[in-house]
């Protein structure tokens, strides 16, 4: 599948469930007694974010044959009342010249910004951190089912260098980064509903400006991290046949076998590309929030799924509706990120003997190599000299 198409269906898939209005129709709605104005059923239809027909406000724009037309600078209002001018304001169906400067400065209504809130102080919030909490309680049932993945025979006791230096630094600049990210990330969108009651708004206010003060900085560290391990890795993490019978013996995970690998196993390769691409993404949604009104991409992006899946997503967005798509998107795809990282973090450490020093020091056993990664180590023995064992 190429790129394009998989983000497209990521894009597509993840935009149906989180905006369900898209999925439902309100139902008709009787207006004889309102004269063809809005009734009661259509504003709890729209705030429930029930896919409606506009058309009976957006179309009723006043009595356009007796009026004045509205787009005349300081022409009279004619015909028209200010609701009418409210809506076509609304509706953006009359031209509007403001003193204002501003990329998003002639957008004085747009209906986008309460299903956004209620999105991300509702399913954001405990769908991702019911994520976060499922994975952390997966890993705590692996560990007593599976227990800590030992080196069979117990260490050799010499060892082989696994990582350079500029790997290290490469890899610690990516999860310093990506940690400080997540952590300052989850204050700014859970802080005011978790935190603020416990802390009270002095100290919250503090910290959420300092974290998001460091969350604005760190994304370069991490953009940079990202850039640096895909030069030094993505050599190894080319899928090959190897992977797929590593695949298809599990790893040796629960058969206690080793499936042969070299510098990278598929488990590993699965990793990096979900942190390449997903941080790729991650970072272009942020870069985009980081300059608001600056980079628009999702009305591009929903046109190509629409012509490739024939779908109905909207393709023309106010800057402020791009904006908060671009918000929805990024904390989707962290979300997605630490639920992977928190298991990797879990097998670089608790979860399996011998692995930490790949990063810790750049040493790992040799017997723990052999066992892993067997032809990276045939590989690098066949090398003289090159971080052969000691
Ligand atoms: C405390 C946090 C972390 C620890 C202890 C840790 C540990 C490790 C270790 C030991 C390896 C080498 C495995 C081997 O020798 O084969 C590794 C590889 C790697 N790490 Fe981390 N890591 C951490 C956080 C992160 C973060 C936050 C990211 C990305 C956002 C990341 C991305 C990678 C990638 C792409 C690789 C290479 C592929 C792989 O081995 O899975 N790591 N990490």
């Amino acid at each position: 599948m190429n790129l394009k198409l998989f983000a497209a269906i990521a894009v597509a898939l993840t935009t149906l469930t989180i905006n369900p209005g898209w999925a439902d129709e309100a139902p008709a709605v009787d207006r004889s007694s309102t004269g063809g104005a809005q009734t009661l059923e259509d504003i709890l239809a729209r705030q429930e974010q029930l896919k409606m027909d506009e058309r009976f406000r957006s179309e009723n724009l006043g009595n356009a044959a007796n009026a004045t037309p509205i787009t005349a600078p300081l022409g009279t209002l004619g015909g028209l009342s200010n609701a009418d001018i409210y809506r076509a304001i609304r509706y953006d169906k009359i031209a509007l010249t403001t003193q204002a400067r501003g990329p998003a400065a002639d957008v004085l209504i747009q209906d986008g910004g309460m299903p956004w809130y209620k999105l991300r102080q509702g399913p954001m919030i405990n769908y991702g951190g019911g994520a976060l909490l499922a994975m952390l309680a997966l890993l705590l049932v692996f560990y007593l089912v599976r227990g800590k993945i030992r080196i069979e025979g117990g260490p050799a006791g010499t060892t082989i260098e696994r990582f350079k230096a500029i790997e290290r630094f490469g890899h610690w600049l990516l999860a310093g980064s990506f940690i400080a990210l997540g952590i300052t990330g989850l204050i700014t969108l859970m802080g005011r509903k978790l935190l603020l009651p416990l802390l009270g708004p002095e100290v919250f206010a503090a910290l959420a400006a300092g974290s998001k003060w460091i969350h604005n900085n760190i994304a370069w560290a991490f953009m940079l991290g990202l850039v640096l391990t895909f030069c030094l890795w993505v050599v190894h993490n080319i899928p090959g046949k190897l992977d797929w019978q590593w695949l298809k013996a599990g790893g040796g995970i629960f058969s206690r076998s080793h499936p042969s690998a070299k510098k990278f196993n598929a488990g590993q390769k699965i990793v990096f590309w979900t942190v390449m691409l997903l941080g790729f993404s991650v970072s272009l949604s942020g870069l985009s929030l980081l300059f608001p009104f600056e980079l628009h991409m999702f009305a591009k992006t929903f046109a190509l799924i629409n012509s490739l899946l024939g779908t109905d997503l909207p393709t023309v967005l106010t800057p402020h509706e791009e904006m908060q798509y671009a918000n929805l998107w990024h904390s989707i795809v962290a979300f997605v990120l630490m639920v992977a990282i928190i298991a990797h973090i879990y097998i670089g450490t608790v979860g399996m003997e011998g692995a930490y020093d790949a990063m810790g020091s750049g040493r790992v056993d040799l017997e723990w190599a052999r066992q892993h990664h067997d032809l990276w180590v045939a590989e690098v023995e066949a090398k003289p000299g090159k971080g052969g064992s000691t």
